[in-house]
């Protein structure tokens, strides 16, 4: 779906076009832009991101009771994300937004397949006032965006009250590298000693926002010529106690020499390196040392479960000595997210394109 199978958003597409041809702010009609019920919104092959705001956007949304649901529905090699550029919702008079949401407007964010399978393991946040929500991302499964007004309007607040958010549809898992992608595993990234640059990073998915539930990364380091691998982690807050061994526990393990596939592609909550005694997986407070591996192939494996979530890590590798020789960067080599980001002129196109498919 994008815009043929609802009326209201041809209206409000033809609405968006028309300020951005006109760049003038036009008053909307009352109603037409009034959310209610579901809208579910899929990547097509036209496009693959989009913008999601309060309703009457780019003015403060109406002060009526009244419900919005988004639902995102990635396909099964997709990835969505999506970024708040902007939030300032109403708040209760009696209790202030910054004590809890409960009487505010506020926005819930979700990941799951249906609205009675929401628990609060798969509610990721609730957001109100001006506390705005985390960059957030869901693999292969629906991520779900509920806003509620019930506040009454304050004359003598005169904020500007909106939401807005950019939604993409991904599927570099918003990693941001030379490295090669290998698609066919998912999410794993080979360093190639000879291709990268002798030294750079290694993120966790969706890096500079809360990393996905339920996702295994992989990133493979491959030395040449007399090159060795020296790793150390900048950042690491990646959930889990102690020694990470329970089934919630989110983990990051190395393995010198080759992976064992079948390791990688386990779930974290039923996962045989959680049961092997003698592997050392890090988590928490637990953070891993700088290590200089005697091994020309390391691989770095992050897995995240289905409970919880965190900001993750930045990793940073460096080759050193020579690999002997200097090979081109893989092709299969992934722009990042914000180099990509269409110009209103792409805009125009995408939207003309959607409207007369
Ligand atoms: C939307 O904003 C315009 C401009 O401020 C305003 O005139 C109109 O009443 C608003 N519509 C609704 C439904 O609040
Ligand atoms: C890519 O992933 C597949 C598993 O899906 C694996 O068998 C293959 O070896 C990987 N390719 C490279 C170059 O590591
Ligand atoms: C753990 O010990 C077993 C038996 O000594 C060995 O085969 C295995 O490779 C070890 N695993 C790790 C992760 O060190
Ligand atoms: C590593 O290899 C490079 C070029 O192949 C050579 O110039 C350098 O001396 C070597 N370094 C060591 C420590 O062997």
């Amino acid at each position: 779906m994008f815009l043929t199978d609802r009326p209201g958003l041809l209206v409000l597409f033809l609405t968006a076009l028309f300020r951005l041809a006109s760049s003038q702010t036009i008053g909307s009609s009352n109603g037409a832009i009034l959310c209610s019920g579901t809208r579910t919104i899929q990547s097509s092959p036209h496009s693959h991101w989009g913008y999601i705001t309060s309703p009457n956007h780019s003015q403060s949304y109406p002060a009526e009771n009244m419900q919005c649901t988004f639902k995102f529905q990635p396909k099964a090699d997709e990835q969505i994300q999506l970024i708040f550029s902007y939030f300032n919702l109403r708040e209760s008079g009696e209790v202030p937004a910054t004590t809890n949401c409960d009487l505010s407007d506020s926005v819930k964010i979700f990941i799951g397949t249906s609205r009675t399978n929401f628990n609060p393991g798969n509610q990721l946040g609730e957001y109100c006032g001006k506390k705005h929500p985390e960059i957030v991302m869901a693999v292969g499964q629906p991520l779900t965006v509920i806003f509620t007004v019930r506040t009454k309007e304050n004359p003598n607040i005169k904020a500007l009250h909106m939401f807005k958010a950019k939604y993409a549809f991904t599927k570099d898992y918003g990693i941001r590298t030379q490295a090669e992608h290998n698609k066919t595993a998912g999410c794993h990234f080979i360093f190639d000693g000879r291709r990268v640059s002798n030294t750079g990073d290694f993120d966790s998915p969706n890096f500079g926002g809360l990393y996905p539930y339920a996702v295994n990364c992989l990133y493979t380091f491959r030395a040449y010529g007399n090159q060795s691998i020296r790793l150390n982690f900048n950042k690491f807050e990646v959930d889990g106690h102690h020694d990470c061994r329970r089934p919630d526990d989110d983990y990051v393990y190395f393995q010198e020499g080759e992976l064992n596939w079948k390791n990688f592609a386990s779930p974290a909550d039923d996962d045989d390196l959680k049961r092997t005694k003698n592997a050392t997986l890090y988590c928490g407070k637990r953070a891993p040392p700088q290590i200089n591996f005697g091994n020309r192939v390391v691989n770095v494996l992050f897995k995240s479960g289905q409970q919880w979530t965190n900001h993750g890590f930045r990793g940073t590798y460096t080759f050193v000595g020579h690999p002997g020789v200097f090979l081109p960067r893989s092709s299969s080599t992934k722009g990042t997210i914000s180099s990509t980001t269409p110009t209103s002129l792409t805009l125009l196109a995408l939207i003309l394109a959607q409207c007369f498919s």
